[in-house]
């Protein structure tokens, strides 16, 4: 039996809170969802590269004006934002899906494959949404429609963000989630918390991968250019020898992960993917490029990494008589879910999914620039699966590969999640 002050705090909560996170999650119609796997067929079939997303832009923002929301376009060169404002006050929170294809030629067999053809560091490229970008969007804008239909029950702001160029601005371009944030995404209607979803092959289809705190790692490319002073090979102290130097330091370079970098706190890699110089067996030349990339799941790590390499190659080569300068080019930092939103809002996604279809994921060494809002805002990056029933996820075509294939029942799910993310976050 109810005692009377339980049962006044039974009635208030019954009164005042419009939507209890204890409800069924909310779902989208048959009809909404057929909607979105036709958007999905149509941008797989009309991919574009990273700030090219013209196309791509239009069809968003036509569908986000065609629902009434406030839709800004041209941000980050292609970028598309809709804010819609609830009828009940309350926090603002963000939504976001990326834009962008890849130079890929398509090899799937499915009725809708892409022809599309583009321009690719001045070659003539095949490009497919070999990364699952299509399936993205086609949830973001069926979850800006189900949220348009509830308006009046929405409490505060959902911001959907549309953003090109998550593979990668083209060279001496700027793009992504850096450069929307640059042009002011943030400024006006800055959201208290920031969600992700992204597909990928490494899960059976509906199932939903999750890690609290660092889950995608930063990766960052150096240069490494070895001075030395060319001499004849039959001679080799008439001069400086840059690649029995270059080799120097890459053996050293290996003592940075292995010896110096405290991996209690978290892993991380160097590789060398570039080792080019000389152009005969008998000439020692004056110079050899190296080239690779380096992956952290700690900010600090990272930072001492880099000097770690700059120092170890520099004296390395001066220990030689040579010298080497070294250059870093910071890419993408570590993708980190805030801990509190992910213990708030992963019961928001066991809902949708189903609880036994949700895990932790491992650490993933590949990067991600949605990393970047969560660094300004709390932030929570989700991976959902879209390999079939039936098929093992630890051999199909991943994602970035010609063969790459979602199943489309994927879709409802990740446009579920969104939908329930934008109404749950209000009421937590
Ligand atoms: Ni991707």
């Amino acid at each position: 039996m109810l005692t009377s002050l339980s049962r006044l705090a039974l009635i208030t909560a019954l009164c005042f809170s419009t939507r209890s996170i204890a409800q069924e999650p909310v779902t989208i119609s048959s009809q909404l969802e057929q909607q979105v796997i036709e958007w999905r067929r149509d941008l797989h079939q009309h991919p574009e590269l990273s700030n090219r997303e013209f196309r791509t832009s239009k069809v968003i923002s036509e569908h986000l004006k065609s629902l009434g929301l406030d839709v800004q376009t041209g941000i980050a060169h292609t970028g598309v934002v809709g804010v819609l404002k609830g009828g009940q006050p309350g926090p603002i929170v963000a939504l976001r899906a990326d834009m962008d294809a890849l130079p890929v030629v398509e090899q799937t067999d499915v009725p809708f494959k892409s022809t599309a053809i583009s321009e690719y560091r001045g070659k003539e490229v095949g490009v497919m949404h070999a990364c699952g970008h299509d399936l993205h969007m086609a949830m973001l804008m069926g979850a800006a429609q189900k949220l348009s239909s509830m308006k009046d029950e929405i409490q505060g702001t959902v911001v959907f963000i549309f953003q090109p160029a998550e593979e990668g601005a083209p060279k001496g371009e700027e793009g992504g989630a850096e450069l929307m944030l640059k042009e002011g995404l943030f400024d006006t209607n800055r959201p208290e918390a920031v969600f992700g979803i992204h597909v990928g092959s490494a899960l059976p289809v509906g199932h939903v991968a999750y890690r609290e705190g660092p889950l995608m790692a930063s990766s960052d490319r150096f240069e490494i250019t070895v001075k030395g002073q060319q001499t004849h090979g039959s001679r080799p102290w008439g001069g400086v020898d840059p690649i029995v130097t270059a080799g120097q330091i890459i053996g050293n370079t290996q003592t940075i992960v292995s010896r110096r970098v405290d991996i209690t706190k978290a892993p991380a890699v160097v590789s060398f993917g570039i080792v080019e110089g000389g152009v005969r067996n008998n000439i020692i030349p004056d110079e050899v490029y190296l080239e690779g990339t380096i992956r952290n799941f700690d900010m600090d790590n990272r930072a001492q990494i880099f000097e770690d390499l700059k120092s170890t190659a520099q004296m390395t080569a001066q220990a030689s008589g040579a010298q080497a300068h070294v250059h870093i080019d910071e890419g993408y930092p570590v993708t980190i879910n805030n801990p509190e939103l992910t213990r708030k809002m992963i019961p928001t996604v066991e809902r949708v999914a189903g609880k036994e279809k949700v895990h932790i994921s491992p650490l993933i060494t590949g990067a991600e620039d949605f990393s970047y809002y969560a660094l300004e805002v709390p932030g929570l990056f989700v991976f959902l699966g879209v390999t079939p029933e039936g098929e093992n996820p630890a051999t199909a075509p991943s994602n970035h590969s010609p063969l790459f294939f979602a199943d489309e029942s994927a879709l409802k799910v990740g446009t579920e999640i969104y939908v329930n993310w934008a109404l749950d976050y209000a009421n937590l």
